[in-house]
């Protein structure tokens, strides 16, 4: 390349500052061209403290230089003896790395408008004609070098945010998994101290009252005030066989272990009858669900929840429960006629009991809808899968 007016290159130094991000690594740019002289002249012009030039005498070193590393934009002299300019560009462009570099054509003011088109048809983005003239040439590259530096600012924080993204999904999927494995530890140790109460404090309530009964058959008639005593004590223990009961079945009632969902939604739907007075119409399959232990502790916890929901919030007079197995999955509703839930409570974060449904459900792929009608009631509906093949 010839054709470098010496003079303006001093009068131009530094015209590039402005464009560049100085704590980003710095933007480089290629210099192809086979005449040394034409190389040093460019690169004393645009080498700077924030931008790096690379040089290169033919297209055979500029294409090992473009595999090497990433370049803001090319300088490209087209017209060199061996690879010519055009035939570099079409290399630079099939090469993944390079593939979106900005190349900028060099030509001579003699060449013709031909060769400028097959400058852009090989991949120029723009092309300078000799002589070059500085302030053409360097307001041309700030462009690219800012575009340079602005990409590489967002690609570091894409890949932050990614990052952070992932970091995020991590640690909101160990809080599931633990929120998961504390209900389990949960609902084992209730299991367990539910079966030592029943167990432990049952037989020995049993025995007390088999020897309060010895004791009775031994007293005459005459020992009134012992005859009274003992039917008072026999009184206490009924009454405290009963609580240790309901305090065994609050924990873990029995019945789901031994009869499964459908008796233990019966059984609790009663219980709520009797001390809500609240009307509840079950409509409960007729089949036995053939559930495993964590999808019926699940589905049952829930019903619990959401009749201690309509007692609580509802002000109901009636609710419909329904369970039936739909397309693989469980599905269970329960409807009441009261004043209906909230939207704004549905999604709100400090809902912790519809929170610890969504939970209860999640391992199994579950999911809950909930949607209330002001002034109508409240639906709730229930879905989890059963995971057959
Ligand atoms: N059946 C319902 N009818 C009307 N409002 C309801 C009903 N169920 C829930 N809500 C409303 O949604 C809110 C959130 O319910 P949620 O079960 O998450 O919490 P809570 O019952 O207030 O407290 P917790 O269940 O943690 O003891 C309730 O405070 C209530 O305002
Ligand atoms: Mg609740």
């Amino acid at each position: 390349m010839r054709g470098l007016r010496p003079v303006e290159q001093h009068a131009l130094g530094g015209g590039l500052r402005g464009a560049v991000d100085t704590s980003l690594s710095q933007a480089s740019i290629l210099i192809v061209d086979d005449d040394s002289k034409s190389l040093l002249a460019l690169q004393g012009l645009l080498q700077s403290a924030t931008q790096k030039v690379v040089l290169a005498k033919s297209g055979e070193e500029a294409l090992r230089c473009v595999l090497k590393q990433d370049f803001a934009a090319i300088l490209l002299d087209a017209r060199m003896p061996g690879v010519d300019g055009f035939e570099t560009a079409r290399l630079i462009r099939e090469r993944e790395r390079s593939r979106h570099t900005p190349i900028i054509f060099l030509t001579g003011a003699y060449e013709d408008l031909h060769s400028v088109f097959r400058g852009y048809e090989a991949g120029a983005v723009d092309y300078i004609v000799k002589p070059l003239v500085p302030e053409i040439l360097k307001s041309k590259l700030s462009v690219f070098v800012e575009l340079y530096n602005k990409n590489a600012v967002l690609i570091r924080e894409i890949a932050e945010r990614k990052r952070a993204e992932e970091h995020l999904r991590k640690s909101e999927e160990n809080l599931r998994a633990l929120a998961a494995h504390l209900q389990s530890v949960r609902e084992e140790e209730w299991a367990r101290i539910a079966r030592e109460i029943h167990d432990e404090l049952g037989q020995s309530l049993t025995g007390l009252k088999m020897d309060l009964t010895w004791v009775a058959n031994r007293l005459s008639g005459d020992q009134r005030a012992l005859v009274e005593k003992t039917k008072s004590m026999f009184g206490l223990i009924d009454g405290t066989i009963q609580s240790v009961r309901k305090i065994a079945s609050q924990l873990r009632p029995e019945v789901l272990d031994q009869l499964g969902l459908t008796a233990a939604i019966e059984w609790h739907a009663a219980d709520f009858r009797k001390r809500t007075g609240i009307r509840c119409k079950l409509s409960l399959p007729s089949d036995t669900l053939m559930l495993d232990r964590e999808r019926s502790t699940a589905a049952f916890r829930i019903f619990q929840e959401l009749l201690t929901n309509v007692a609580r919030h509802a002000n109901a007079t009636r609710v419909d429960v329904a369970m039936r197995v739909d397309s693989g999955a469980l599905v269970l509703t329960v409807e009441d006629n009261g004043k209906g839930i909230a939207e704004s409570s549905i999604y709100d974060p400090k809902s912790l009991g519809l929170l610890g449904m969504r939970e209860r459900v999640l391992p199994f792929g579950g999911a809950i809808e909930v949607a209330g009608v002001q002034g109508k009631g409240t639906k709730v509906r229930v879905s989890i899968p059963l995971g057959l093949k």
